[in-house]
């Protein structure tokens, strides 16, 4: 009977592969699920032959309760853009001069498949673990949700321990099929095949994930001289006999020009095409010479990603609404019909002001030309003149403020209306949104939802409110949604944002023209809010990067009496105001101006990719130790180096404790 379990396995895929990766079918889809329910007989019958890579695995049913973690071996690394054709020769001639080379570049072409990267392990033939990019040093574990995804083999011919790269998407089709049935459910529907990817790939049950019609495309192999390739066309042919499924429109051009026209090529084929891509991925063909041209901090300089341009498409504009932010100004909205473009559902778009409606010539009713690229806002670019039927409306600017009828007036120069009501409720809102945002005070829990909720309920009027918040626990809990886990989270996250450095405060609170970059600049050069308060104009304007605008902004802030009021409760409240430095991304302090040196081999980063990255972070890398030397990262094999430096007393860093650092 064992026999049969393991002919049933073989069988099974072989079939698997046959019809997933080469899409060539031999045997009926009943042929092949009277198999597979012989095999899951036997299985459940004899279970000590239970095998975790066996393809009745597949069906998904395995419940995790969190995914693990785990560090990849070799960063996972994201690629710089291109947007046009002259920043594509940018790349190019850059790579020339690394490479000291008039010739012709080799390059490989492939499809930029939008949908989420993932690492593969085998060990000893079988797929070991699947895991998500996560920050590129560390991933999630998602196994169980990869062995549905019926392209990638469980088992392999090659013993050997190797890692494979590529892109999970979701195909058009499924992501279609996926939505109507979630419509028909009422449930909110993914914007995107790579949400929907995504979003698949993260569920704890695997039995969910099996019925998503995910799929993959291999586009790396981490290490792939251990198979004798040196370049990515042979890698890409390696992992396909292995049994991979790569993408077949990919193309070895020869220089630049090529890569141009095979991105005109593809720009016209895209629609055609049974899954999104968001671009072209450009790779210098030649393995070997990718160290020489070298890393920056995050991306290759070997490779790039043409992006295509932005998508348009038509729509209804059926309403234009207003809304009011935390600074009062009021902005009109078109309410679209709902329309696909580059990938997600548009059915609002800012119209931004009065004269961007009137420069326009928008009219309620127009049909309109919608644009978007990628991750971008969607904007409205015109109105269609020749559709028009004479039955549209005129836009007439809002006179009164839309949320609590108070005076509007417009700035002049900005060309923006603003409710001067000082109590306008949405103002206060929407400031308090800002305060406790992510980029701001990062109050996790505190966001628009249950700002408005507490202002609504009468928690939370302003600001300082919600360092009250503590005091009314009792009787938020008692609130429908609040229960006394949630509270005590909110309550918590509450807390904890008092200990934030100063450039979050200076940036929550919403000085005009200041946003968290220039709160970083301000609050490393004053340190604390009284400095800043008391610095002259001359004292801002002597910074970089703060020009007059910015500086007397700051100034008329710290001279508006209930500003000066608001901080100096925020103060009896417990807020910090000082600039901390131990807040600062460890880029500004660990390796800044220190003198390192690596020895031995490292298994997350070749030679060149360390020193690059520490170069990045500030590092000098020397070549040898001596006792000027601040740290020693030491990799496997160390040699001599090691000893020398321990002599002198200089501070070792293993591998594991330099990744932590990096963290
Ligand atoms: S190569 C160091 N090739 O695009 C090179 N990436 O920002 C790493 N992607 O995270 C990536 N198709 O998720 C490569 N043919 C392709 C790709 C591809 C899609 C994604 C990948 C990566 C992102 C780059």
């Amino acid at each position: 009977m064992k026999e049969r379990i393991y002919e049933l396995r073989e069988l099974l895929n072989r079939y698997n592969y046959e019809y997933y990766v080469l899409e060539n079918p031999t045997v009926s889809d009943y042929e092949f699920d009277s198999l597979l329910r012989e095999l899951i007989n036997l299985e459940e019958k004899y279970p000590e032959c239970f095998d975790p890579n066996s393809p009745t695995q597949r069906v998904g049913g395995q419940v995790v309760d969190a995914f693990e973690k785990i560090k990849h071996k070799r960063l996972m690394l994201s690629l710089g853009n291109a947007f046009n054709d002259e920043e594509l020769e940018d790349f190019d001639r850059k790579i020339k001069e690394a490479l000291q080379s008039n010739g012709e570049i080799e390059y490989m072409c492939e499809l930029k498949i939008d949908g989420l990267a993932m690492s593969i392990e085998y060990v000893d033939g079988k797929m070991n673990y699947g895991a998500t990019r996560g920050n590129g040093l560390e991933g999630e574990i998602v196994t169980h949700n990869i062995k549905t995804i019926k392209s990638i083999p469980l088992n392999v011919e090659d013993t050997r321990t190797f890692e494979v790269r590529g892109e999970v998407y979701m195909p058009k089709k499924s992501f279609n099929k996926l939505n109507a049935i979630r419509k028909g459910n009422g449930e909110t529907l993914f914007a995107n095949p790579r949400n929907a990817a995504s979003g698949s790939v993260r569920q704890m049950d695997s039995a969910i994930a099996a019925t998503r019609g995910l799929d993959m495309f291999m586009y790396t192999y981490v290490d792939c001289e251990q198979f004798g390739c040196h370049k990515q066309s042979e890698a890409l042919d390696e992992l396909e006999k292995k049994g991979f499924k790569t993408n077949p429109e990919r193309r070895v051009c020869n220089g630049i020009r090529e890569v141009i026209e095979y991105i005109k090529e593809y720009t016209l084929k895209r629609d055609s095409l049974a899954y999104e891509i968001d671009g072209i991925v450009i790779k210098v063909n030649d393995i070997d010479l990718h160290d020489l041209i070298g890393y920056t901090m995050k991306t290759p300089k070997w490779a790039i990603a043409y992006k295509f341009p932005a998508m348009e498409v038509k729509t209804k504009l059926r309403d234009i609404i207003f809304t009011v932010g935390r600074t009062g100004k009021i902005t009109p909205n078109a309410v679209l019909d709902p329309v696909l473009v580059a990938g997600s559902t548009v059915s609002r778009a800012t119209l931004h002001n009065e004269d961007f409606v009137l420069g326009k010539n928008i009219k309620i009713g127009d049909n309109v030309i919608i644009r978007k690229a990628g991750d971008v806002i969607p904007e409205v670019v015109r109105p269609v003149l020749e559709d028009r039927s004479g039955a549209e409306v005129d836009f007439v600017m809002a006179s009164v403020c839309p949320v609590c009828g108070g005076k509007v007036e417009r700035n002049g120069e900005e060309a923006a209306h603003y409710c001067v009501n000082e109590h306008c409720p949405a103002k206060k809102i929407e400031g308090m949104i800002h305060f406790a945002s992510k980029g701001a005070m990062d109050i996790d829990g505190l966001g628009e939802k249950v700002v408005e909720e507490l202002y609504n309920l009468g928690y939370v009027k302003c600001i300082p409110d919600i360092y009250k918040l503590s005091e009314c626990a009792g009787e938020l809990m008692k609130v429908d949604g609040y229960g006394a886990k949630s509270v005590n989270n909110l309550l918590d996250a509450i807390e904890k944002s008092k200990f934030n450095s100063l450039e979050r405060l200076l940036f929550a609170l919403g000085v005009d023209g200041v946003g968290s970059k220039t709160s970083k600049v301000l609050a490393k050069r004053f340190e604390n809010i009284d400095a800043l308060a008391n610095a002259s104009f001359d004292e801002l304007v002597a910074i970089k990067d703060i020009g007059d605008v910015v500086a007397r902004s700051v100034m008329s802030f710290f001279m508006n009496e209930e500003n000066l009021r608001l901080i100096n409760e925020l103060k009896s409240l417990g807020l910090n105001t000082l600039y901390l430095n131990n807040n600062v991304s460890f880029k500004e302090t660990a390796f800044k101006n220190k003198n390192v040196l690596v020895t031995g081999t490292l298994n997350s980063y070749k030679r060149n990719e360390v020193k690059d990255l520490l170069e990045n972070l500030g590092a000098n890398v020397l070549s040898s130790v001596s006792k000027n030397l601040d740290y020693l990262i030491v990799g496997s094999e160390p040699g001599s180096k090691l000893e020398k430096a321990k002599k002198l007393g200089i501070t070792i860093l293993d591998e594991e404790e330099f990744l932590d650092l990096l963290k």
